[in-house]
């Protein structure tokens, strides 16, 4: 049996409309062991699920999530630039993906990853955390980010709180990380994952992304990593599950 976890990355981004409570609800149905979620904040501070730092690519709107209103981005289709059959589904906010995966029991894994990349978002380490721990979900909650400085602020603000640094090059920014600061866990791209593979065994496991053809998600089974970050869970669900 192999324990790879497969986490449906932006839900189910490969068949429904990524970071959107229908593409949530397709990683549950399949039985996603884990599913990622990106999140910003908008112009009046809530914490809002989607990848871009603008609506523009997925929505029908224009402009940066951080200058627009959580009124304003409720009023977006966030489902047509994929399909017009999702011309319903709009841009959630941490609270209503919460409340959904509390509403239907899900139990496995939720992986923030807090976008600050490229916005700063001051206050956002607080704010996520300040909403998770107002209820006792069913769920597991993990942070994650590409922002080093992020994850050190997280730790800062609840120690025990679990956190996976996010890398996509060469991994440079391992060389600058703090022993202080337990990163337990590494999201490397697939790319950087297949060339480090071949020499041998990681100081911490990594969960790796994104990771959609079989052949990859073959690959990464066989070297035993902790998880499998896709846009097809089902594929790799069926895939992990015949292994
Ligand atoms: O969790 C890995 C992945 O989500 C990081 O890249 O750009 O899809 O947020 P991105
Ligand atoms: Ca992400």
């Amino acid at each position: 049996m192999n324990h790879t976890e497969i986490i449906a990355h932006r839900g189910s981004r490969g068949t429904h409309p990524e970071n959107t409570l229908e593409a949530i609800e397709e990683a549950v149905r399949v039985g996603s062991d884990g599913i990622e979620i990106d999140v910003h904040l908008s112009l009046d501070k809530e914490i809002i699920v989607i990848h871009d730092e603008t609506v523009d690519r997925t929505t029908n709107g224009k402009g940066r999530v951080q200058d627009l209103t959580l009124t304003e981005l409720k009023k977006l289709d966030a489902g047509s630039w994929l399909d017009p059959e999702y011309s319903n589904c709009c841009i959630p906010t941490l609270k209503e993906v919460f409340n959904f995966l509390a509403e239907v029991d899900y139990k496995g894994l939720v992986n923030i990853e807090l976008k600050t990349d490229r916005y700063s978002y001051p206050g956002i380490e607080e704010k996520v955390l300040a909403f998770v721990a107002e209820n006792s979900w069913p769920f597991t909650i993990e942070y994650a980010s590409f922002n080093y400085q992020t994850l050190i602020r997280l730790k800062e603000v609840d120690p025990s709180c679990k956190i996976a640094l996010l890398f996509e090059n060469n991994g440079e920014n391992l060389t600058f990380l703090d022993p202080d600061i337990p990163v337990k866990m590494w999201h490397p791209k697939l790319s950087w994952f297949k060339k480090e593979s071949l020499f041998g065994t990681f100081e911490i496991p990594v969960r790796v992304w994104t990771v959609n053809k079989s052949e990859d998600i073959q690959f990464c089974l066989s070297k035993q990593v902790a998880g499998i970050i896709t846009d097809y869970p089902q594929k790799a669900l069926e895939i992990r599950n015949k292994w």
